[in-house]
């Protein structure tokens, strides 16, 4: 079976807004395992690497200002097709986009303050899991419910 690590980050709107437990629950529930997370400020170097793809971009500036402007949390989880199943549970980038039950469609409005990241591709989950996670930051571990999850 081929796992998949993927890079999540809950956003500083998200954050003031008071959802991290919520936005954890429908991550944790969905059976993707925990591998590292933490609470920080983003540094305008991590930021800047980060989005580097959208360097070009009109919306890059305010989205670095945005991503360094609070307190975020950036989790790192692993499971099968663990990429686009968190797609999945984070809905389309535009939350009038985004399908009622995902979290952008349950609780965004603006596509500038959509809550919550989550990388795109395999490739890029891993580069972003290396900006904000260093080896020894990784916790190895085995849960319980694996033998319910996995045939
Ligand atoms: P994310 O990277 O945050 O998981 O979101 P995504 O893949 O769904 O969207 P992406 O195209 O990678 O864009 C990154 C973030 O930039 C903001 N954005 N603003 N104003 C705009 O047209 C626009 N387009 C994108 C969004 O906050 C998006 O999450
Ligand atoms: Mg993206």
């Amino acid at each position: 079976m081929k796992l998949e690590k993927e890079f999540i980050m809950i956003k500083p709107d998200a954050v003031q807004r008071g959802l991290i437990g919520l936005i954890l629950t429908r991550i944790q529930r969905s059976g993707l395992k925990l591998l590292a997370m933490k609470f920080l400020q983003v540094s305008q170097q991590q930021a800047e690497k980060h989005y580097e793809v959208h360097k070009e971009r009109p919306f890059y500036p305010g989205l670095v200002k945005f991503i360094t402007s609070g307190p975020v949390v950036a989790i790192a989880v692993e499971g099968l097709n663990a990429v686009e199943v968190t797609r999945k549970l984070v809905g389309a980038t535009n939350p009038k986009d985004a399908t009622p039950g995902t979290i952008r469609g349950d609780f965004a409005l603006d596509i500038g303050r959509n809550l919550i990241h989550a990388s795109d591709s395999v490739d890029n989950a891993l580069t972003e899991l290396s900006i904000y996670f260093n080896e020894q930051e990784y916790v190895s571990w085995s849960p319980v419910e694996n033998s319910w999850l996995y045939e």
